[in-house]
């Protein structure tokens, strides 16, 4: 009662002045003193029970590590400069409790709290704020994996990434596996919590589908539990994103049973090769990946190349991955028959494990043991942008000819077409917040990186104008996007008075009409928009309350 109290004192204080006027001041009053770390970690060791809150945990920007720290999950070098905002703490919890004394003392103190677990947001939500001052909530050290195989579950803690999880399945077991995403340094806590596709996606649905239960720190600092938190909030923390409900400490998943054999292969063409062929073949691409066998996978890459260096000439190269659940004369006979014009043999497959495939995917030696999922590979970021779009209709031949003239006008832009179907259109477009389900052929991710930061405004351009070219070719009425594909030009919420009508423009993209039933828990779960950020899911305007106006 006290901590609310104090926590509404501080914000009655900030309403006495204009916006820009007290973030300005609220933030440069507490870097100016030391005493904000001291403050802060004495609440912590106040509100946990486990003994080892020191100074091990918690990091203030003078902290010699604390630049290493920032930096080691920051998975988009954009995000990486002197300017990037920062925060004024960052908090590295190694016990669960931990994360609930957080979230009780960054509102007692007036520190909004950016949640992060593998970093990988690709606007950077996850560590930058405009919403100063902020805490960065570290979730890495949570990383405790439990496989039980005789249930066929597991429970895995938020800063796990995907590659341990995978690898913690793959060594109680060589035929269970789970269908999350491709990139093994990716972390449970945001992927999760934001859907979750990979290349077991048709057979199996997204990783929110294969959700049994989670534990989450709320608002009040309270652990919840699937029970406790009520069906409500389950649901919306399988897709509508964590971080605007709470913390997600650990979910338990359900594991899905993988064949022994399983067969990848890889194949490409160029544009300049034969372009009837190419064409041929990423046209009907689109009629067999999204209806074909539920156990294949066809990810289709479209990216110009040089084709001929010395007169500075591009193409255009379309290339197949794919993993099939099963040997590979079952999957040449299936193609020969559902695909001839992209004449798969047997010598274009490989067979391998589960995990090798994984490997595989992750373009990692397969030779190599599966350790190099263990990698996590900190203190790495390009330079990069995306974007997304689903679409419903196959594109004409003609549709895609022309797409590939801009890709060559355009630069740069590569695109990935991930086909759906199979079990993602036999789940309803409202059981869980992720929408985009039956009537989806593909989503496309349109990707950028760069090199130097100069290079930023340009790439940014080209990738911005090759999605207004696309306009005629994807979903209508409502351009829809993925969330776990992070947006930012979507639309953002500035946290005005106006967040629910700002809410509203990104919010209907990636969920639809799930937006309503995500608005109406946040407001039970959430009344005063603590968890915030530039794209969270908002109160109804009638139950806010006057100070976050
Ligand atoms: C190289 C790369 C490959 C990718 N491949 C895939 C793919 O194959 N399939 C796919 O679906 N997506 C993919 N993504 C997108 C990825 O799923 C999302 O970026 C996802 O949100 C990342 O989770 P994270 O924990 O690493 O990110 P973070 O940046 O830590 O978090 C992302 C969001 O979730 C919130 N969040 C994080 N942890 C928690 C928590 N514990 N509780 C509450 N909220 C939390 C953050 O605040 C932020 O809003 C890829 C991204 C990259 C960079
Ligand atoms: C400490 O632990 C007890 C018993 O497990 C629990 O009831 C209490 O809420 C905990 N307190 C805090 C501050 O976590
Ligand atoms: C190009 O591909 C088409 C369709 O596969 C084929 O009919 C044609 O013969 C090819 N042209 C050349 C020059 O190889
Ligand atoms: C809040 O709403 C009022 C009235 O609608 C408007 O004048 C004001 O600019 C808004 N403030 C913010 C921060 O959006």
């Amino acid at each position: 009662m006290e901590m609310m109290r104090n926590a509404l004192q501080l914000w009655s204080l900030h309403l006495s002045l204009p916006f820009f006027l007290l973030l300005h001041h609220v933030s440069s009053a507490l870097v100016a003193s030391d005493s904000v770390y001291d403050t802060f970690l004495n609440c912590l060791q106040k509100h946990t029970n486990h003994s080892e809150v020191n100074s091990n945990i918690l990091y203030a920007q003078t902290n010699a590590k604390y630049s290493t720290l920032l930096g080691n999950y920051i998975r988009n070098a954009r995000f990486k400069t002197p300017s990037t905002r920062k925060p004024l703490l960052i908090v590295t919890p190694s016990h669960e409790s931990h994360v609930e004394a957080v979230v009780v003392c960054s509102q007692i103190i007036g520190l909004q709290i950016r949640i992060r677990s593998g970093g990988h947001d690709y606007e950077g939500v996850s560590y930058v704020s405009y919403d100063m001052p902020f805490i960065l909530l570290d979730m890495f050290n949570l990383k405790t994996i439990a496989v039980d195989i005789d249930d066929g579950s597991v429970w895995v803690q938020a800063g796990a990434t995907l590659g341990e999880l995978y690898y913690s399945i793959w060594e109680k077991s060589k035929v269970h596996g789970f269908p999350a995403g491709v990139c093994s340094t990716v972390g449970v806590g945001g992927h999760i919590s934001g859907g979750g596709y990979g290349t077991m996606m048709r057979k199996y649905g997204l990783s929110v589908d294969n959700v049994l239960d989670a534990n989450i720190v709320d608002v009040n600092g309270k652990v919840l539990d699937r029970k406790s938190m009520g069906e409500d909030l389950f649901w919306a923390i399988r897709g509508g994103g964590g971080a605007s409900f709470g913390v997600v400490l650990s979910y338990k998943l359900k594991l899905v049973p993988v064949p022994e054999t399983v067969t990848v292969f890889g194949i490409e063409t160029t544009l300049d090769q034969n372009s009837t062929m190419a064409i041929d073949i990423v046209y009907r691409w689109q009629e067999v990946a999204p209806s074909t066998d539920d156990g294949l996978f066809m990810r289709m890459i479209l990216e110009p190349v040089s084709s001929n260096v010395k007169k500075g000439e591009k193409t255009i190269r379309a290339s197949i991955y794919a993993l099939y659940l099963g040997k590979a004369e079952r999957l040449v006979s299936l193609l020969e028959k559902e695909f001839p014009e992209l004449g798969l043999n047997n010598k274009d497959c490989r067979e391998m494990g589960w995990i090798d495939s994984v490997l595989w995917w992750n373009k990692f030696p397969i030779e190599n043991s599966p350790d190099a999922l263990l990698n996590r590979n900190l203190n790495s970021a390009n330079l990069l942008k995306r974007k997304s779009d689903y679409v419903q209709n196959p594109i004409s031949k003609d549709g895609l000819e022309w797409i590939f003239k801009k890709m060559v006008e355009s630069g740069k832009i590569g695109l990935a077409l991930n086909p759906y179907g199979g079990k993602m259109s036999q789940i309803s477009a409202s059981e869980t917040p992720f929408p985009h389900r039956a009537g989806n052929l593909y989503k496309i991710q349109y990707s950028v990186n760069w090199h130097r930061e100069a290079e930023e405004a340009n790439s940014a351009a080209q990738i911005r104008r090759l999605y207004g070219y696309m306009t005629p070719f994807v979903s209508k009425n409502t351009r829809s996007a993925f969330l776990n594909y992070r947006d930012l030009d979507i639309g953002i919420n500035t946290h005005g008075n106006d967040s629910y009508t700002q809410g509203m423009v990104y919010g209907l993209k990636y969920f639809h009409d799930n937006f309503h039933r995500l608005v109406k828990v946040k407001t039970a779960v959430d009344p005063d928009n603590f968890f915030r950020n530039q794209q969270s899911i908002p109160t109804l305007p009638s139950k806010r309350h006057s100070h976050i106006g």
